[in-house]
């Protein structure tokens, strides 16, 4: 693995600039250590977590038709996939590409170092002939970085609702990226979030076991191990709402009691007023419309859209102009 780039700053830097800011925020990105990528595969299983599913049942079912395009190229290509987590969706399109006798390379590229190790390591036994390149870095980074560049044709994966954890401003900032490292004539799959019932998007966020929440809390927990802090975790409460105008599903970290926390290995402590936020994830939902709108503004062309049965879900296939 190479080439590690964080978007801004340290863990060390941005927990500072975020719990000095008004309103509070911490980097949704810093959720997944080996603690958190282990939860975020409890969550994918969990019965209300509908997106995994609903992306799943895409891939199974019109995995020809999204993999069709590249493949009528007729010539070596790059399949290559940002925030790659466990791949665990992308192994379908693997297989049927093997199945092909596809000439690719695979570059997953992900900000866990810990998540992309595992996902090393399960490819080597599931598909031991494939070429694998892993790249330890951030979106934006690895963008910019295109070190995958061979000179053959690119169909970049972003799975898993990924855009969908910024906000509309950020999200054109990570199309561009995604403009200036795709070349002329890539492919990009992006999957997206569909607006629906807003208790069904709640729950995915809220469930009753609690995963979410332990989810959350591991920002905290995080910030323990590493800076030296003494949070109390049970005096934060998860709390995660959804506004169905933006289709922005946020979640928080309320501080159930006015506090002052220390971060030993900063020297630093930080002020909280009774039920003060961390503001930590956005999960923003789109409807299709806006999402060709994202293409046109983008510089793509949309070629097709691909959704599940009951519209949860879709991954859209674009072209780079
Ligand atoms: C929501 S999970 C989705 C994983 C996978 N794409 C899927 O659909 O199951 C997000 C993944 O992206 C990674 N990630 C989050 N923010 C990132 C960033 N800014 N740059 C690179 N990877 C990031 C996380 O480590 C995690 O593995």
């Amino acid at each position: 693995m190479s080439s590690k780039n964080l978007d801004f700053g340290t863990f060390a830097q941005d927990v500072m600039l975020g719990l000095s800011a008004s309103p509070k925020s911490l980097p949704s990105k810093y959720f997944y250590n080996a603690k958190g990528d282990k939860l975020f595969q409890k969550i994918m299983a969990m019965p209300e977590y509908y997106l995994t599913k609903k992306e799943f049942e895409i891939f199974e079912t019109q995995y020809e038709l999204i993999l069709d395009p590249i493949l009528n190229l007729d010539q070596p290509f790059n399949l290559v996939e940002l925030g790659a987590g466990d791949g665990l969706k992308t192994k379908i399109l693997l297989k049927y590409l093997k199945s092909r006798n596809a000439d690719f390379e695979y570059f997953p590229i992900d900000f866990s170092g810990s998540v992309l190790q595992e996902l090393e390591e399960s490819l080597k036994d599931e598909f031991p002939d494939l070429s694998v390149t892993c790249l330890e870095d951030t979106y934006r980074g690895s963008l910019v970085k295109r070190l995958w560049d061979n000179g053959k044709p690119n169909l970049i994966l972003f799975l898993g609702s990924n855009l969908g954890n910024f906000s509309q401003e950020e999200a054109f900032d990570i199309l561009d990226h995604l403009r200036i490292g795709a070349a002329h004539g890539d492919f990009v799959l992006i999957g997206i979030d569909l607006k629906k019932d807003p208790q069904t998007i709640l729950d995915a966020y809220h469930d009753p076991e609690g995963i979410t929440r332990d989810f959350n809390l591991n920002l905290l927990d995080r910030i323990n191990q590493e800076l030296d802090g003494d949070i109390d975790l049970n005096t934060f409460k998860h709390w995660p709402c959804y506004d169905p105008i933006s289709g922005e599903c946020r979640s928080y970290l309320v501080s159930l009691k006015k506090q002052k926390i220390n971060l030993k290995a900063l020297d630093q402590s930080f002020d909280f007023e009774a039920f003060e936020s961390v503001f930590t994830e956005i999960s923003k939902k789109y409807s299709l419309k806006e999402i060709e709108q994202f293409a046109e503004k983008g510089g793509f062309e949309s070629v097709q859209n691909f959704t599940d049965s009951e519209n949860y879900f879709a991954d859209v296939l674009w072209r780079r102009k």
